[in-house]
């Protein structure tokens, strides 16, 4: 049997992290320039898995590779198909743990893919049901967020596992800007229950207004209207950060890409760390910015143009 793949891309969140784990709507954005492919191989060994970080039986796969194990073997158990002689390789490079939802892109490819060598296409949902399974493993109480838009091909608004295609006429450009320190997404969401169940109704006021910009922000990005989603960004920066999921270098990078005129800087995913997102209003602004932000500690940048968020 040939070959077959199947990839899944990056996401940002560009509002509602952490209030989506409480039924707030989010928004995400596709990130098509770090994409990551899943292959598969019939052979006549055991079930196998050929990544960067390790190689070999899956039986004998590493703690580290515990989600996307789960992804082949719960498709595998989904499909009623036997659990030997697929050899499964990943390849690409999203970097991981950094809220740019690596761990669901993995295990949808990998899902999809051995779906695939089984003759069998998934359908939204049951890709869904399968990522939902892996994310459970790699992050405890997932929203299923990253598992919807790592495999939405444009911006999309979510709610409470529903989702909505956003289509986009937006004409800013927004900068990602990597720390290059991991993010710590289960503290940060374990770290935030706690809070709100010392502090209901501070906590649960501050939930209300990311609630708030998160809604309004998807009709700025229907408006165009870059100016008000920037400021919502930084607002909502200023609520993640009261909610203590933000980090010394995540506020100095927020802090640096506003002096370098970004309309609007925050953190994006699950914050302690991983990636902050800027927006800026022209390309030439957003060179400026991600050009700021690496000199001022940020260890890669990429820029997400208008045309990247449309299908
Ligand atoms: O760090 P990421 O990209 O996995 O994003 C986490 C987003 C949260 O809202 C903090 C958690 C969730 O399950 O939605």
């Amino acid at each position: 049997v040939a070959q077959v793949s199947a990839s899944a891309h990056a996401k940002v969140i560009l509002l509602g992290e952490h209030a989506v784990v409480y039924g707030g709507p989010a928004v995400a954005l596709p990130v098509h320039s770090l994409t990551l492919t899943a292959s598969v191989t019939r052979t006549d060994r055991p079930l196998w898995i050929d990544s960067v970080l390790y190689r070999g039986p899956v039986a004998a796969a590493p703690a580290q590779l515990n989600a996307p194990v789960t992804a082949i073997t719960a498709t595998l158990a989904a499909l009623g198909a036997p659990h030997a002689g697929l050899a499964v390789r990943i390849d690409g490079e999203i970097p991981a743990e950094r809220g740019l939802g690596s761990s669901a892109a993995v295990a949808a490819a990998i899902s999809a893919a051995v779906a695939r060598s089984c003759g069998v296409e998934l359908d939204e949902q049951a890709l869904f049901a399968l990522v939902q399974t892996a994310e459970r493993v790699a992050h405890g109480n997932p929203s299923g967020l990253d598992a919807r838009s790592v495999v939405s091909e444009t911006a999309m608004w979510f709610r409470a596992g529903q989702v909505r295609r956003l289509g986009s006429t937006f004409g800013g450009v927004f900068v990602i800007a990597d720390t290059g320190q991991t993010g710590g997404t289960r503290g940060a969401v374990a770290d935030v229950a706690a809070l709100k169940a010392a502090e209901p109704a501070r906590i649960g006021g501050i939930l209300a207004r990311i609630d708030a910009h998160t809604t309004a922000a998807a009709r700025d990005l229907a408006a165009d209207d870059r100016v008000s989603l920037g400021r919502r960004m930084a607002e909502t920066h200023e609520l993640l950060r009261a909610l203590t999921v933000s980090s010394p270098q995540l506020d100095h990078l927020v802090a640096a890409a506003h002096a370098a005129g970004a309309l609007g800087a925050k953190l994006t995913g699950g914050g302690r760390g991983g990636c902050l997102l800027a927006l800026a209003d022209t390309d030439a602004d957003a060179t400026r910015v991600a050009a700021a932000l690496r000199a001022a500690g940020a260890e890669r940048t990429w820029l997400l143009h208008p045309g990247d968020l449309a299908a």
